[in-house]
């Protein structure tokens, strides 16, 4: 492991590489990265990053983001094969079929969707940014897509019509692991602890919650809410996370097993790899790149 970091650290010099990553990754990704956060943070990073190349630990919407911001750097995601199954509900056929279903409402996605998706959309949001950015539109109906449960919490808090598109998006990692079930026996485990539990989960775990945010928003909670113990409702990575930032305080996952495999998949040595080669690089067709940034720019907007 030292070597690999070691030789991270030659090749980050040599290459002006910056290392950004996603609050999921594992501990020794989080450990060498330049800056570690929830998609918001991820994209507005990536938006102001000063060096030839960014290095994406997160899986591809993620890296898509980072390219369509970037069009002139090298963007290295170095485990193409990290992708989102809940991305993937999102797709060409799906969105047209509910845009020909309601045509004058305009479709908000999730981040966690293919690039091809937002392209064909109107506003781009992340679960940090999309209560207040649907809060801001004027339409009485807006199609919201690929994450239903997302879907549900906006729906909850605002007084419009929000059409989950399609009505079974889910992240399996937070429908079946972030579930009333696995909730009930993290909280009989940990008496007394809060629970802190992300939009993605299904809306009974959203009723159990003390707190619902991004994952950021979960770390910003903790700082805030002074308890002594915590639950975080949603992938274990952010556990890591939040015991570096917060030292005296005790957290746990649900269970050990909520875990997002896609973002396990990039390693320390994969990063090391991509550097030395400049390989595997993000590419995005021009034409699907500039909408989707539009999208994108927007809600980047609106969700200031
Ligand atoms: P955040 O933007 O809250 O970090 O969520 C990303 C994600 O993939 C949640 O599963
Ligand atoms: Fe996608 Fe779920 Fe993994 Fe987040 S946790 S990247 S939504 S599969």
């Amino acid at each position: 492991m030292e070597e690999l970091v070691r030789k991270l650290e030659e090749l980050r010099k040599k290459r002006r590489a910056f290392i950004l990553a996603h609050n999921y990754q594992l501990p020794e990704v989080q450990d060498v990265a330049d800056y570690v956060g929830d998609s918001l943070e991820m994209a507005r990073v990536a938006k102001e990053v000063d060096s030839d190349v960014i290095v994406v630990a997160g899986v591809r919407f993620m890296a898509e983001v980072a390219k369509v911001l970037n069009p002139d750097k090298v963007v290295l995601h170095p485990e193409p094969a990290s992708g989102c199954p809940l991305a993937d509900y999102m797709t060409v056929e799906v969105i047209k079929r509910f845009k020909e279903l309601y045509p004058n409402a305009p479709l908000v996605t999730y981040v966690n969707s293919p690039i091809e998706a937002k392209a064909l959309s109107d506003i781009v949001v992340t679960s940090a940014s999309a209560l207040k950015v649907v809060s801001k539109l004027e339409d009485e109906v807006v199609l919201f897509g690929p994450d239903k449960n997302l879907a549900w919490y906006v729906s909850q808090r605002v007084d419009k019509e929000v059409v989950p598109v399609p009505p079974w998006g889910r992240c399996p990692v937070h429908e079946y692991l972030v579930s009333p079930y696995y909730l009930r026996k993290a909280k009989e485990k940990h008496p007394g602890c809060k629970l802190l539990v992300h939009p993605e989960a299904p809306p009974k775990s959203q009723e159990m919650a003390d707190f619902i945010g991004s994952t950021s928003q979960m770390l910003k909670a903790i700082g805030e809410l002074g308890a002594e113990c915590y639950i975080l409702g949603t992938e274990e990575g952010l556990s890591y996370r939040a015991r570096k930032l917060y030292p005296n305080v005790e957290v746990y996952p649900p269970d050990n097993r909520t875990i997002c495999i896609d973002m396990k998949k990039i390693t320390l040595d994969k990063i090391v790899k991509s550097l030395e080669t400049l390989k595997p690089q993000v590419k995005v067709d021009e034409s699907i790149a500039k909408r989707a940034l539009e999208a994108i720019e927007k809600g980047l907007e609106l969700a200031t």
